[in-house]
This record gives C-alpha cells, structure tokens and sequence, in this order.
C-alpha cells in the first residue's frame, strides 16, 4: 500500500506557503506533503530530507533527478538530501542557508517502511529484525537490541519510548529466551511477547505493539534527533516563517510540545521572581490545541488517528 500523507491539507494551509521562497521537507518520505507543496507555490527552493535511502531514491526516480543540484519541478526547485534532520544546520549551510521560510516535519515511519517485508518493523510480517529507517550507515538494528542489551536496559527502553506496563516480565523473558536461542525475527520476538503477557490483559491491539514501538525508537535514536531538531529550529526560520510538525504518539507528541512550548516564553523563570534578563520568546504558537484528523480522514486512513500537528510561527 503506497503511504497516505496525513493532516495534509491542514499542514499546507499551517505552513502560509508563498512564492519565492525556501521551505524544507525534513522527512519527506514518499513526498506526499511534498508534492503539495510543489503545486502550491512558484519559484521556491524545497530541501528534502529523509534518512532511509529507498524514499530518496525513490524520489529520485519519481521526479528524473540525475544531478547534484536543484531540479525544475513543477514551478519550483526540489534537491533531495539523505541525512538526519537533526543535521538540519549542516544541512543548510551546504546550500550556503542560515536560515528558511518554511520547516515541515511528519515524524515516525511511512506504511511503505512497515510493510516492506525486508525492514522488519512489523510484529505482522516475518523477517529478520532490523527497523532501521538509515540502514546504510546506521549498523544497530533492532536485533542487536534484544540480543545485546542488559535486562535494566531493555526495562527502560521499554517504559521510556512506548510506556509498556509489562516492560519487565517482557525483558525478563527476552533474557531467558535468547541464553538458549538467539531472538532473529520479528515473529521470534511478536510470539515471545505474545506468550509472556496472561491473557487476561491481551487487549485489542497485539500486545508486541508497544514492545516494537520501543525499538523502533531505540534503534533509530529518534527522541533523540527529534530533540536536536526541535532545539535548532528557531534560529532557522526567517521572520514570520513557520514549523509545522506532525506527531503520532504521546511522547513525541510531549517532546514536540515542549521543547517549541520553551521558545514561546519570556523566559524558563517563575514569573514572580524572574530577574534572568533572558529572552527565549522567539516563536508565537499558532494553535492553541494541536490540529487533530477529522473522522472522514480517520476512516480513510485509519493510521492518521493519533495524528497531531502542532504550527509556531517565528516571531
Ligand atoms: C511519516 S513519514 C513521512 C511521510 C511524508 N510526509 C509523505 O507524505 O510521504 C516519516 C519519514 O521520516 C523519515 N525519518 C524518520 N526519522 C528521521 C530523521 N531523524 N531524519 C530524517 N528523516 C527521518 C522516515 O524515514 C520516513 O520516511
């Protein structure tokens, strides 16, 4: 199934895109938020960036881009960048950029990635566990964790990126289970779980959901790149330039929240005793509460159901 973008016409109109400009795609994945952009403006630069080097390559493709430059498409020009968006400013000043008119970010992981049966990202698809969006240079998959992590490791990660109320009995079996037998594949480790939590507490999703989620965010050190990102992204907006990101569960969502939340303050001191002189207030958020899917899209596409996007505007 190709990837349906999400929120999309809801982030085109947060982004107040205009002609002659420079946005970036910082996760541009199969470009559905990208080619939106490129039909809706003239005469603009668009930086696309992702880590997983089949959706640049399959942008690549999709738009005959043979060159090191930036290619005419549509009315615009596109250059795709295979990087971590936590590279944004090394990223820019490549291009000689300090700073941009437009940032979008639709975090975590396109439909194309989970079910490509050779990514093993999926507790539904057999495969070797690997969940790696950057599987040319990163050399840590998903099974190094499970095999190689200590059971205090595994409990935290587990708590920590997916908030698992078994994390322990789940680490606990994955240490008995791999001194016998190495954990290879994501049916290994889907019916491991499946049997470590009684059944009395199986609910309506698989109860590997969680467990996945965790590594998945372990293996690509996503918290820790998104909190990178977020922190760079005020001092590279132009006046008035807008951030739009998309989150897809609470976490993300919190680390979003607060790290752009900061920059919206006089200042991180009580308002009763702030004497700091700092000015941190460098964005005006847009939206009070984060914009949501309607139930038409949620029906459509029902992975756009924890979709959150949050909008600030540089001030
Ligand atoms: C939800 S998809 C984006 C979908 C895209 N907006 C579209 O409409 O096709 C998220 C993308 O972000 C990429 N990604 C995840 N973490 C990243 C990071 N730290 N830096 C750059 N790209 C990242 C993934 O490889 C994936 O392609």
């Amino acid at each position: 199934m190709e990837h349906i973008p999400v929120l999309l016409n809801e982030t085109i109109q947060a982004l107040n895109l205009k002609d002659n400009s420079i946005y970036v795609d910082a996760t541009v994945g199969r470009g559905g938020h990208l080619d939106k952009i490129l039909k809706s403006i003239n005469n603009s630069k668009i930086i696309a960036v992702d880590k997983d080097f089949n959706n640049i390559k399959y942008l690549e493709e999709k738009y005959n881009i043979n060159s090191s430059g930036f290619i005419k498409v549509e009315n615009n020009y596109l250059r795709t960048v295979h990087s971590d968006y936590k590279y944004i400013e090394d990223i820019l000043s490549f291009f000689n950029l300090s700073s941009v008119d437009g940032i979008i970010a639709d975090l975590g992981f396109c439909s194309t990635q989970i079910e490509d049966k050779n990514r093993g990202f999926s507790f539904l698809k057999e495969a070797e566990l690997d969940m790696r969006y950057d599987f040319t240079t990163n050399s840590k998959t998903a099974k190094t964790i499970v095999n190689e992590y200590s059971l205090d490791e595994l409990i935290n990660i587990f708590k920590d990126y997916a908030e698992e109320k078994f994390a322990k009995l789940i680490a606990n079996k994955i240490i008995t289970y791999r001194k016998i037998k190495q954990i290879k594949t994501t049916f290994d480790l889907a019916d491991l779980i499946y049997n470590s939590v009684p059944k009395k507490f199986h609910g309506k999703t698989h109860p590997a959901t969680k467990v996945f989620q965790a590594l998945r965010i372990e293996t690509n050190s996503e918290l820790a790149s998104l909190n990178i990102f977020l922190n760079k992204i005020p001092d590279l907006l132009n006046k008035d330039a807008r951030v739009a990101i998309i989150s897809f569960h609470s976490i993300e969502d919190r680390i979003v929240k607060n790290a752009l939340n900061s920059f919206t303050l006089n200042c991180n001191c009580s308002n009763y005793f702030c004497n700091c002189g700092n000015n941190n207030k460098t964005l005006n958020k847009i939206n009070k509460k984060p914009i949501t899917p309607s139930n038409q899209e949620i029906n459509l596409n029902p992975r756009s159901r924890s979709a959150k996007l949050r909008v600030y505007e540089k001030i």
